[in-house]
């Protein structure tokens, strides 16, 4: 969704926008803008583009007026069509102060009709111009107190950052609900709503908490909260690593992801295990382990690719420990009238840590005295900064919209909180270091079923005529099935629907015949019978059938059109090893059809509104 980005140093800054606006381009938007100042003598560059960052790059020219300082944006439309006017940044009625703003204000209407009567002209549709106009309205002498008293008046959710000619080498950011991290360079400043838009200039960044300002300006910070009361922040140092060649030769971001699986299981593991006693020691609960001993129930909630982590969650928890397990979309989570108590445990899965529903969930479940915990990727991100305790992916950024790794990295890494769980309550050291010994055989596993990329190419080729998927499993195999149709649709544009085999018959049966294929998860396990009789009554009706089955079965191959063999693991992790063909065959499957796959229309990777 949105993203900003802002630079005061002594570097011409117009091409650290556009280059910064580029690394945000992964989130989704659908125009975007920057304002530039030269601050020697307050002349300015104000650019606003629909569509991609590289038609506003054509708007820079070579003759442009260097630029000391500025800010930039990537819109996603919310409020207002995405037009060049309703692009950011937003002025006032001075055209001196420009503004970016992520995140939505609620009281946008009565605001704007109040500065309407005290004679502000409004150009755009959004709620964002209010913002702008309302600085301009508090503003005497004293920038800071403007932008303070501004905010005080507007309810919902903000990341800004806003500059004015008249107060020249001056940048304001300000956060509540989405995310302003600042980065601190050599003599200058960068600061964004997400770290990978300046990872490349600096890896030390103070992260802005909700109510709080920051006035970056020459060699200097000041960081307050909104009454202006001054905190003081030490910087904190990444481990997120830039690389020049990003997509490491690879045509998308996803297909290099999906490569880097075997890498990111490792990374998910890494001295998390200790392998003689069958356990798992991950330091971010430890200090709330005594209250996950006392837990009767745990909810997974999140949105999305996490949501079919949390439901693989379910099952896998359910199978583990003695706890009583629920899953639940995070957006459907926050409205019900749950009865929580402090024996329930809430796990937030986020890759991002910033989507909106996750966050509202977790704060319910806080209210009602629920131990939240966190499964997120991005360090230091809203989620995981909110939840009592929690885990870290350690999967480095995910670029592609369409969540591959992160996946993975979650499945892997809940497998190690259900283990660290069930062996504090039943589970024996024999199971444990059995689970252990496969989850570190995985990398391997996958890496067999990349090895054998060109021939899930060849699938999808030949299933490119189609326009309708159905996609079936059962048990653990469910959530995957599930997982590999939303890639289907998300990246290829293609109606795909995941369904639980068992309940085909009660409906999407009705939708077989040899123009809508079926992609199975049927690998040996206990539940392979049941999906053999599943896919008997597709061949019945004439439908095609694609399934993924274990390496050595020699049956299935006679029963449906196509097979991708896969190498067998234990029950638990057999979906974690199925999902991969899944992702490639999504991936081909897009690529032939030409699609935008790292940037599938209308999605973003980031969902920061409700
Ligand atoms: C968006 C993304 C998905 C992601 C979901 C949840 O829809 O396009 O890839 O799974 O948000 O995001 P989160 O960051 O909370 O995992």
């Amino acid at each position: 969704m949105c993203g900003i980005i802002c630079y005061i140093g002594n570097q011409n800054t117009v091409p650290i926008l556009i280059e910064g606006l580029k690394r945000l381009e992964y989130r989704g938007y659908d125009s975007a803008g920057l304002a530039a100042i030269n601050s020697e003598n307050t002349g300015s560059l104000y650019l606003k583009s629909v569509g991609k960052v590289a038609e506003l790059e054509k708007k820079v020219k070579k003759d442009n007026i260097y630029c000391d300082y500025g800010i930039a944006h990537t819109r996603w439309a919310t409020h207002g069509k995405p037009t060049e006017i309703n692009a950011h940044p937003h002025t006032d009625c001075t055209g001196k102060l420009f503004l970016v703003h992520n995140g939505i204000i609620e009281n946008y209407e009565s605001l704007k009709n109040e500065l309407i009567k005290n004679g502000h002209k409004f150009i755009s549709d959004t709620d964002t111009e209010v913002l702008a106009h309302l600085i301009e309205d508090n503003l005497e002498d004293n920038f800071e107190e403007a932008v303070r008293k501004a905010l005080s008046m507007v309810e919902g959710t903000f990341g800004i950052a806003v500059v004015h000619k008249d107060f020249p080498r001056k940048i304001i950011v300000a956060r509540r609900g989405s995310p302003i991290i600042i980065g601190i360079g050599d003599n200058e400043y960068i600061a964004a709503s997400d770290i990978n838009a300046f990872i490349r200039y600096t890896n030390k960044v103070i992260y802005l908490n909700d109510d709080e300002m920051a006035l970056l300006s020459d060699n200097n910070i000041t960081i307050t909260d909104l009454d202006l009361k001054e905190i003081m922040k030490e910087p904190e140092t990444i481990d997120w690593e830039y690389s020049e060649d990003e997509k490491a030769g690879f045509k998308h971001f996803m297909l290099k992801e999906i490569f880097e699986q075997p890498k990111t299981v490792e990374n998910a593991i890494r001295g998390r295990v200790i392998d003689g006693e069958g356990i798992s020691k991950l330091g971010g609960l430890e200090p709330v382990l005594d209250r996950m001993l006392n837990l009767k129930r745990l909810t997974f909630v999140s949105c999305g690719t996490s949501f079919y982590a949390g439901l693989y969650g379910k099952y896998l928890f359910e199978m583990l420990t003695d706890l009583d397990v629920d899953v639940d979309y995070a957006s459907e989570f926050r409205y019900r009238n749950l009865k929580l108590s402090h024996q329930d445990g809430v796990v937030a899965i986020s890759q991002s840590g910033e989507t909106a529903d996750t966050l509202a969930a977790l704060r319910e479940a806080k209210r009602k005295g629920a131990l939240v915990l966190g499964l997120v990727n991005v360090v230091g991100s809203t989620i995981a900064k909110e939840t009592d305790a929690g885990v870290y992916c350690h999967a480095g950024p995910e670029i592609g919209v369409a969540s591959t790794k992160i996946f993975v990295s979650q499945c892997v890494i809940l497998n190690l909180i259900a283990l660290l769980l069930g062996r504090m309550r039943g589970l024996s050291i024999f199971e444990g270091i059995t689970l252990i010994k496969e989850i570190k055989k995985l990398p391997g596993y996958i890496n067999t079923v990349l090895e054998k990329s060109n021939a899930i190419r060849e699938v999808a080729q030949k299933y490119l005529p189609y326009e309708n998927f159905l996609y079936i499993g059962r048990h653990l195999n469910f959530p995957i099935a599930m997982e590999g149709a939303l890639k289907l649709k998300e990246i290829s544009y293609v109606h795909a629907e995941g369904y639980p085999a068992g309940e085909m018959k009660h409906g999407p049966i009705s939708l077989i015949d040899e123009k809508f294929p079926t992609v199975a998860v049927a690998t040996n396990g206990f539940t392979y019978e049941k999906m053999v009789s599943n896919i008997q009554e597709i061949k019945a009706r004439n439908g095609k059938v694609i399934a993924v089955a274990t390496e050595g079965n020699k049956e299935i191959g006679n029963i449906v059109d196509d097979v991708i063999y896969v190498p067998e693991t234990i029950d638990i992790l057999q979906p974690l090893v199925n999902v991969i063909p899944l992702q490639l065959f999504a991936y081909y499957f897009a690529d032939f059809k030409g699609c935008d796959i790292d940037k599938p229309r209308n999605l973003a990777k980031s969902v920061t509104v409700e």
